[in-house]
């Protein structure tokens, strides 16, 4: 049995706590794209762990795995399992021999093409994410099995490294150091290999998983990132390189299609919205890049809006995980929604942050778009054409400010009523049952109306 984890709108949505709390049931929990681009958040018995690359159930003792979709960057994940070592936890984490590798070339590379790039730059965590996909389908990537054959490594570098060199200088008019040379590249990563051989963590992950699967054990395969930054149905070009959607799942682990669809796909939805980077955001209040519809219209509810979102933001923390920028926020945005659990077929959906919002005068909803005079239900196909839509919002009351552990130790009818509403709302919209409520950033604030592997 297979439980798939995806952020359904743009990252953030608080992915890893669900993990962790699902995961619980789960034998190994494996990433299937992306890279140490992400932040993932996991509370566990008090102490805050924030993981960029290791699979959030490592922190809890179940085999965490990078598949084959993963980009991985060495460097982070070695720092990161001697991080949890030093605080007393013995990480199992294992690699896909499949897995491209992350070199510094291409973190270089990120920041060069960032800073040219101008208004298509999408705000990337400058991880060398693209860079390292793009060396992927150019087929001139290293990959994790490279590392451990120093021939096959040396003549991987020996040809990609001029080239990417002649890019940053010749084209980008860079000066480049030791991350562009063959000999240093060449030492640094064959001693990398060594330590993934003696310690065992390199697997061929399909296999692998599925003789998991094969002997009934339960996997969970962990989304980074959300819908709206997949490369293909997301709002390209202010996206990430890689495909966080479900199918995501099958092709960045090698487990076939019917064995996911076998199992529940989770959507993970923040109350309202949030993103770190660039590009339109129809539902956004304030902010620099105000693409919201005038809101009310008048100066004061200009500035109201200004005040709501640095509200939202310091409620919900909304600074980004890995590179601490303030993130933007927005209201619900249902297109985004409706998009997402088509495009994912979700099973099952976890609400989370709702405490945010509490205290809140009015809740509003992005219910559709109006798009060139008419009104649609689901996002455009292209980004401009997004970036012309505007929200028709609908409100909610709002709901108090409770005891929220409180209610999270109740149960689903503690949670206040005009919440409920909300939480109806969203899954009537998109016709799929909320699975999981959470209340607060603790695993015990999460409230579990379905457990996908009970
Ligand atoms: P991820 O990238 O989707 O795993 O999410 P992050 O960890 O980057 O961001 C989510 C943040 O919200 C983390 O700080 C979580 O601890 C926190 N969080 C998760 N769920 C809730 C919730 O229901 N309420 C509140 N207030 N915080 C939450
Ligand atoms: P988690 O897993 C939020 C955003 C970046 C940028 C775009 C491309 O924590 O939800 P990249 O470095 O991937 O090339 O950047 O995607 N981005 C994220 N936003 N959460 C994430 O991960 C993100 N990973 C990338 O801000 O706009
Ligand atoms: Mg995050």
């Amino acid at each position: 049995m297979t439980v798939t984890i995806v952020g359904s709108q743009l990252g953030d949505e608080g992915k890893g706590g669900v993990v962790d709390l699902y995961g619980d049931a789960a034998d190994v929990v494996a990433r299937y794209q992306g890279g140490d681009n992400a932040g993932h958040t996991v509370v566990h018995d008090g102490t805050k762990y924030k993981l960029s690359l290791v699979p959030s159930g490592a922190v809890r003792g179940k085999i965490g795995v990078l598949g084959n979709g993963c980009v991985v960057n060495p460097e982070t994940l070695f720092d990161e399992i001697d991080t949890l070592r030093e605080r007393g936890l013995e990480p199992d984490v294992r690699v896909a021999e499949r897995a491209h590798v992350i070199l510094p070339y291409h973190r270089a590379l990120d920041g060069i093409e960032e800073a040219e790039k101008e208004d298509l730059a999408a705000g990337t965590t400058k991880r060398g994410i693209g860079p390292t996909y793009e060396d992927k389908a150019g087929r001139r990537g290293v990959r994790i099995g490279d590392l451990l054959d120093p021939d096959v490594l040396r003549e991987r570098l020996e040809y990609v490294v001029p080239q990417k060199k002649a890019l940053a200088e010749e084209v980008f008019e860079k000066e480049t150091g030791e991350e562009f040379d063959i000999d240093h590249l060449y030492e640094t990563y064959r001693e990398y290999g060594e330590r993934l051989a003696d310690e065992e963590m390199t697997v061929d992950c399909g296999t692998f998983l599925q003789e998991r699967v094969d002997i009934g054990e339960s996997v969970m395969l962990e989304g980074a990132q959300g819908t709206s930054l997949d490369i293909d149905h997301g709002v390209y070009p202010y996206v990430t390189s890689s495909n966080p959607t479900a199918g995501g799942a099958t092709v960045g682990t090698g487990l076939g299609p019917t064995v996911i669809g076998d199992g529940e796909v989770i959507g993970i939805v923040k109350a309202y919205l949030s993103r770190v980077g660039t590009g339109p955001l129809p539902t956004e209040l304030g902010g620099v890049e105000d693409q919201t519809p005038d809101y009310h219209g008048d100066v004061d509810a200009a500035a109201d809006e200004e005040e709501l979102a640095t509200y939202i933001r310091d409620e919900g923390g909304e600074y980004g995980t890995v590179t601490g920028r303030p993130r933007r926020v927005g209201w619900l945005d249902m297109p985004m929604l409706r998009h997402a659990a088509r495009a994912n077929g979700f099973t099952g959906l976890a609400v989370n942050h709702i405490d945010v919002l509490a205290g809140l005068e009015t809740v509003e909803v992005g219910h559709s778009y109006e798009f060139d005079g008419e009104e649609i239900f689901t996002m455009p196909p292209t980004t401009e054409q997004w970036a012309r839509c505007e929200a028709t919002f609908e409100s909610f009351d709002g709901w108090p400010e409770v005891d929220w552990a409180a209610v999270a130790a109740e149960g689903y009818e503690a949670i206040p009523e005009n919440a409920q509403t909300y939480l109806e709302y969203i899954a009537d919209e998109l016709d799929t049952p909320v699975y999981a409520v959470g209340v607060g950033p603790g695993r015990e604030e999460t409230i579990v109306v379905e457990n996908p592997y009970e």
